[in-house]
């Protein structure tokens, strides 16, 4: 076994358990570099060939020191990013260590969301008027000519972190002048209310084999900073699935993905009732919603990629199942209980539970869907009834 091939996997997180076994079962060499905060999170070790801990994965150039001296007696076919934090320093060291796969100028499209945001209006797809929160000429500008209120958000954080609504041009300027050199790291947008939705894909060669679109219940920043519970389910109007599937391969082109997964988000503006262009990542879905792709396509999106990687390490090609087609929703939300007890939720419907401590989760799955809606809104209820609790917005992720 020894041409097994080597898939070296970075993750600043806990997650991407499934993608590490399945990466495993598909025939490679699994080497894991986690932080050492999560060393006793319940990782899959009987996957992993190997495990590696450091204090913290973008710390350079400590980052590529510790990769190259590895590289020395390992050779890496490819590498992954599991977290959506680690894409950047990941592409960093496909280019130092000449790695095939996603390089910098790629990363940043899936990472910066000033990046994705010029990259798309130059290809022509609609987004929410915009401007680097940098020059005070252009910034004027757009005060001037955007009405508020608008959104002034970090170019790399995710889950809605950071995101702060601001109403007049006092607050905008107060705000900026606070952030002092850090307010180049921002983009200031203009507020679209309406439904956001989310398309998450799979692309093999530059082609997208499959993707979900599906409508948050709550747009996430809503969410995050007001609390309740989150809920997402699956689109089945196609008069709204064709155009979002359509956006997502243009975005695909427009931003030169070849191989890997996608989330990406759009919003139906209530005022002219066209979609735009929110933001995209080389990333599963985070919060269950690859249960959820699985309970409706049948197909785990991790374990998916981790086949896609496993072949383009060992140079074959990838063959993908067929896809289920039924109506599937998700349902989470912060728990006052370390371990809610989810057994009351018994409904037939349900098709995993989300297991993360202080979280309760659900995912349901029918053909009918009516009856989807029926249980989904009846759960989510209950969830606020029996579990809900909020905790105060941050403006970056935690250390
Ligand atoms: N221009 C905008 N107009 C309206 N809502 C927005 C806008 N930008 C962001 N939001 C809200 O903030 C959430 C998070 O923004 P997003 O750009 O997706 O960043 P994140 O990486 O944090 O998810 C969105 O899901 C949406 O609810
Ligand atoms: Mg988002």
């Amino acid at each position: 076994m020894s041409d097994r091939p080597t898939i070296l996997c970075l993750a600043s997180y806990f997650k991407g358990t499934r993608f590490l076994e399945a990466c495993n079962e598909a025939g490679a060499k699994v080497i894991l570099i986690t932080r050492e905060k999560l060393a006793h999170e319940p990782w899959p070790h009987h996957a992993l060939a190997e495990r590696f801990l450091l204090p913290s994965l973008h710390t350079q150039p400590d980052l590529t020191y510790a990769i190259s001296y590895l590289a020395r007696t390992r050779s890496f076919a490819r590498i992954v990013a599991l977290d959506e934090y680690d894409t950047l320093p990941v592409a960093m060291l496909r280019e130092h260590l000449r790695i095939p796969g996603m390089g910098e100028t790629t990363g940043r499209f899936f990472r910066d969301k000033l990046a994705m945001r010029v990259r798309a209006q130059e290809r022509g797809l609609a987004v929410p008027a915009f401007v680097h929160a940098l020059n005070q000429t252009a910034i004027q500008h757009f005060l001037d000519g955007v009405a508020a209120p608008w959104v002034l958000k970090p170019r790399t954080e995710a889950s809605a972190m950071g995101i702060k609504l601001l109403h007049s041009p006092e607050d905008v300027w107060h705000t900026l002048e606070q952030l002092g050199d850090r307010r180049a790291y921002f983009l200031l947008e203009e507020f679209l209310p309406g439904t956001v939705f989310h398309v998450d894909g799979l692309v093999s060669n530059k082609k997208v084999q499959f993707a979900t679109v599906s409508a948050y219940g709550r747009p996430p920043l809503n969410v995050y900073q007001d609390g309740g519970v989150f809920v997402t389910r699956t689109v089945s109007d196609s008069q709204i699935k064709a155009p979002l599937l359509d956006w997502h391969q243009t975005l695909v082109d427009a931003f030169g993905f070849v191989d890997g997964v996608t989330h990406a988000e759009f919003i139906h503006n209530e005022a002219d009732g066209r979609y735009y262009f929110l933001e995209v990542a080389a990333r599963v879905g985070g919060a269950g919603i690859d249960l959820l792709v699985e309970a409706a396509t049948g197909v785990n999106p991790w374990v998916a990629w981790a086949q896609l990687e496993v072949a383009r390490a060992a140079g074959t090609t990838c063959t993908f199942p067929a896809l289920d087609s039924k109506h599937a929703g998700l349902l989470v939300c912060l728990a006052r209980q370390q371990n809610p007890d989810l057994g009351a939720f018994n409904a037939p419907e349900v098709t995993a539970h989300v297991s993360k401590p202080y979280h309760a989760g659900l995912v349901l799955a029918s053909d009918d869907e009516n009856r989807l809606s029926t249980v989904l809104e009846l759960y989510t209820q209950r969830f606020a009834e029996e579990f809900l609790t909020t905790r105060p917005p941050l403006d970056k992720a935690p250390e």
